[in-house]
């Protein structure tokens, strides 16, 4: 077993900076793959806190290699800024950081347009609820085929053409949503500030897919971090409550630039209870007091906006979707702890639509968002020691929370998290084996 993909299997935050951050002390290289800065992995180490945007949650090792691969979006300030921030905390001074110059940029005009469509789809009450970090609208402009790709960023005049005909393009559109659209001068200043950073960038840019293919064969331990999670999958998340990447197994594979075939594990990130962000589809979402508890006691605030998080119980159906559609071999279980300040913890064993039971959610959307949750509950448990090591340390409700979870679930667990720090981590099975 050497090369392993870690994917969320909920709605995103299900705690995959800490997994990564473990299972790293067994890869050599750690690659992001998806998305942007869309995602925030939180980790503590020592108590202390770091949250990664793009930088993958690998980088608290030093001397592992971090990959930013092409399938990205990446805003280069904010990368810069990051790098900026690890460095100033002793990390990435070793040549750790490899960023794929096939991946698109995300530029001010993509983010100007991601807040304009959320403004206007707002008024009537049908906004994504996106970051408005530029995701979507980078993604739109790469599958156009006239995205800026971290290479043009290296190259004063091709940047220069493409950023000019991107503002054409877009100039109407801006019109359209009601904002102003940019004057020459701050086009000026954009494509300056892009040159500016690319030439900050351009020490840690290379080919991130052969870089990879090269540590597989070569029997290094690769380990893909996913971002977000699988129900926010473009093409089989809760469509249009999606992000605008494939953000399942397989979209490693497509945005690495690596063949399925190389692929031995995949872990499914999944929190012992579950939340959401933005709107969308959430059947055991908990609108009242409880609902509030889970938030405060789970410290459920997004990473990357601050936004509340939208709490409720574990959801089986999406779990199960989850791990088919990543063809998940193993689950890892995190914030288990938070559930011990409930008196009494529910999981959603089915969905019922129109008296017809769901072991899965059923197709169509519409079906999703008025399914009715089938619960079943356990007593609490109260505090979880943090010192608890094997499952058998567990009180025994916890105990018998996690087995029922496994058993429904139809996937087994490597690992269970009962804190926030490193060491308060049940370890089950090692991916790398
Ligand atoms: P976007 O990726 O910013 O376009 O947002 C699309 C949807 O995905 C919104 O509902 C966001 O809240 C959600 N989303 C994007 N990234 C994350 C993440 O890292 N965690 C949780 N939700 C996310």
């Amino acid at each position: 077993m050497s090369v392993v993909i870690v994917v969320g299997a909920q709605w995103g935050d299900e705690g995959k900076g800490k997994v990564v951050d473990l299972f790293t002390e067994r890869a050599d290289v750690v690659v992001r793959y998806g998305g942007g800065a869309n995602a925030g992995h939180t980790l503590v180490i020592d108590g202390q806190k770091l949250v990664t945007h793009l930088v993958p949650s690998g980088v608290c090792h030093p001397g592992k290699s971090c990959v930013l691969g092409d399938g990205m979006v990446i805003d280069p300030h904010t990368l810069l800024e990051e790098v900026a921030l690890c460095q100033a905390r002793g990390l990435l001074l070793r040549g750790e950081l490899l960023v794929g110059l096939g991946a698109h940029v995300i530029l001010p005009y993509h983010k100007l347009l991601d807040g304009l469509r959320e403004d206007r789809a707002a008024k009537t009450g049908k906004a994504i609820g996106t970051t408005r970090r530029g995701i979507g609208p980078a993604y739109e402009t790469k599958a156009a085929r006239k995205g800026v790709r971290v290479r043009d960023l290296l190259k004063p005049a091709r940047l220069c053409e493409l950023v000019a005909a991107n503002i054409d393009e877009i100039v109407p559109l801006i019109n359209h949503l009601g904002g102003t659209p940019p004057s020459t001068a701050e086009v000026e200043t954009w494509i300056e500030d892009a040159l500016a950073a690319g030439q900050k960038l351009a020490p840690y840019t290379g080919e991130a897919s052969r870089h990879v293919a090269r540590a597989i064969a070569g029997g290094q331990h690769v380990l893909f971090e996913g971002a977000q999670g699988c129900l926010l999958d473009l093409d089989h998340g809760t469509y249009p409550y999606v992000t605008s990447s494939s953000t399942i197994a397989a979209g490693a594979c497509q945005s690495a630039g690596i063949g399925p075939t190389a692929i031995d594990a995949v872990v499914g990130i999944t929190k012992a209870y579950a939340t959401r962000v933005g709107s969308g589809p959430f059947p055991t979402e908990l609108h009242d007091e409880t609902g509030s508890r889970l938030r405060n006691a789970g410290g459920e605030f997004g990473a990357t906006t601050g936004r509340p998080r939208r709490c409720g119980w574990l959801d089986l159906p999406a779990l199960r979707m989850g791990a088919r559609l990543s063809g998940m071999t193993h689950l890892a279980l995190t914030k288990l702890d938070v559930l011990g300040e409930m008196p009494e913890v529910s999981v959603c064993v089915a969905y019922k639509v129109d008296g017809k039971e769901f072991d899965e959610p059923p197709i169509d959307p519409d079906d999703i968002a008025r399914a009715e949750p089938v619960y079943t509950s356990f007593p609490g448990w109260g505090r979880l020691p943090s010192e608890a090591r094997d499952v058998t340390d567990l009180p025994t409700p916890a105990r018998v929370y996690v087995e029922t979870i496994e058993r429904m679930a139809g996937v087994p667990f490597c690992l269970v998290s009962v804190g926030p720090d490193r060491n308060e981590t049940i370890r089950l099975h090692d991916p790398f084996g």
